[in-house]
């Protein structure tokens, strides 16, 4: 059997080999001859940077491809070019295109051996892609931070509320009933039965807070039995009949499944509660097996979604938006004038991501 090396006896061959490799990787090369004037490309290149062969070869100096360069250490000047070194096995290049545009490249440059006359060859690949797709697991990295960070602290503060605030009135309730029992004037057991009343008042309003910065339920109960909680407040407070009608499978999530699902549905009730001016709300909730489908409706007054949310008054849809992107889900808003208002929200889910299996104490 034929080793490789006698199918690529000739030289021919080889040049042949060499020339198809030049003309079909996906890498840009240049060649450059020692005063910087491009003197080969290849087709990767031309695509790279919007140049036509015959529009670099022979006509362009690399300076006038170069933005710049940066080694893994810090950016580089024009001093310590890499036209300058023998080989420069790794360094970053911002490429002018031809449309003006700067691209980042990864590249690396050799001199050719002494009877090329000092060419040296340059390979570029694109970065861009890399880079932007960087940028957003930076950004998604840095938002779940923000956002675990930011359930922490309501965790926190909520506990605070109930075992600091809560306990202290509700030692200041008994206290007050005891003083009730004593012998006392009409008028100081007026002011009395006035304390006790407010002390109780003060007591709810904390638990309320409590409840709304984070829910326990959510944590020890589930999503749903959190939801149904909020529902009765928002029936309660706003005088707005609220509906929840649960389809698929019952399941527990994992908590940031539940967390942001549950964000996004306060949000939206929230919404309804605060502009719609609405008597009922439905809300849908269908575990669709690989995905959690949830759509809430009001019969509320309805707004113009593209113009409203431009105008930028708010951040709540965009963190809607945003906690649904974090888990790879979608958050859409379908409005019009007089015509209500629908949520719709998809978050994925896999088997994996049931925190508790096929658990049903979550109703
Ligand atoms: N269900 C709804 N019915 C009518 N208008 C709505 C509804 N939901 C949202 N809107 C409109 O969309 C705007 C943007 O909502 P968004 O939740 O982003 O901000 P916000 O509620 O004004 O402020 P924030 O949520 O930051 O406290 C609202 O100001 C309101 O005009
Ligand atoms: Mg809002």
């Amino acid at each position: 059997m034929n080793t490789w090396r006698e199918e690529l006896g000739t030289s021919s061959e080889m040049m042949s080999l060499m020339q198809s490799i030049f003309a079909n990787v996906s890498d840009a090369i240049l060649v450059v001859d020692n005063g910087g004037v491009i003197m080969k490309v290849n087709a990767a290149l031309e695509q790279m940077t919007g140049w036509t062969e015959s529009e670099l070869v022979g006509c362009k100096h690399i300076c006038e491809l170069c933005l710049g360069m940066a080694t893994c250490l810090e950016e580089t000047s024009c001093a310590d070019c890499f036209f300058k070194q023998v080989q420069m096995p790794s360094f970053e290049m911002r490429l002018k295109t031809k449309d003006g545009r700067e691209t980042l490249v990864a590249a690396s440059s050799a001199r050719l051996p002494d009877e090329s006359r000092g060419k040296l060859v340059l390979v570029l690949r694109d970065m861009s892609a890399q880079q932007q797709a960087e940028k957003e697991r930076y950004q998604n990295k840095l938002t779940n931070y923000v956002i675990q960070a930011q359930e922490e602290e309501r965790k926190r503060i909520a506990r605070e509320l109930h075992d600091g605030v809560g306990q202290a009135l509700y030692s200041i309730l008994v206290g007050l009933n005891v003083v009730g029992q004593g012998q006392l004037s009409d008028p100081i057991r007026q002011h009395v039965n006035d304390l006790l009343q407010m002390t109780s008042k003060a007591m709810e309003e904390v638990k309320r807070m409590a409840l709304e910065l984070r829910p326990s339920a959510l944590d020890d109960l589930g999503l749903l039995p959190a939801l149904r909680s909020l529902m009765k407040r928002v029936e309660k407070s706003f005088d707005i009949q609220v509906e929840l009608h649960v389809q698929g499978e019952r399941r527990r999530y994992t908590a940031a499944i539940e967390t942001a699902l549950y964000r996004i549905i306060q949000e939206a009730m929230t919404n309804t509660a605060k502009y719609a001016r609405a008597s009922q709300l439905g809300i849908v909730f269908d575990d669709r097996d690989k995905e959690i489908l949830v759509t809430i409706v009001d019969d509320g007054v309805g707004f113009e979604v593209e113009k409203t949310l431009h105008e930028g008054k708010g951040l709540g849809v965009f963190g809607m938006k945003e906690r649904a992107q974090l888990l790879g889900g979608t958050v859409d808003i379908r409005s019009a004038p007089d015509e209500g208002t629908t949520v719709i929200v998809r978050i994925p889910v896999s088997k994996e991501e049931t925190e508790h299996g096929n658990s049903r104490a979550d109703r």
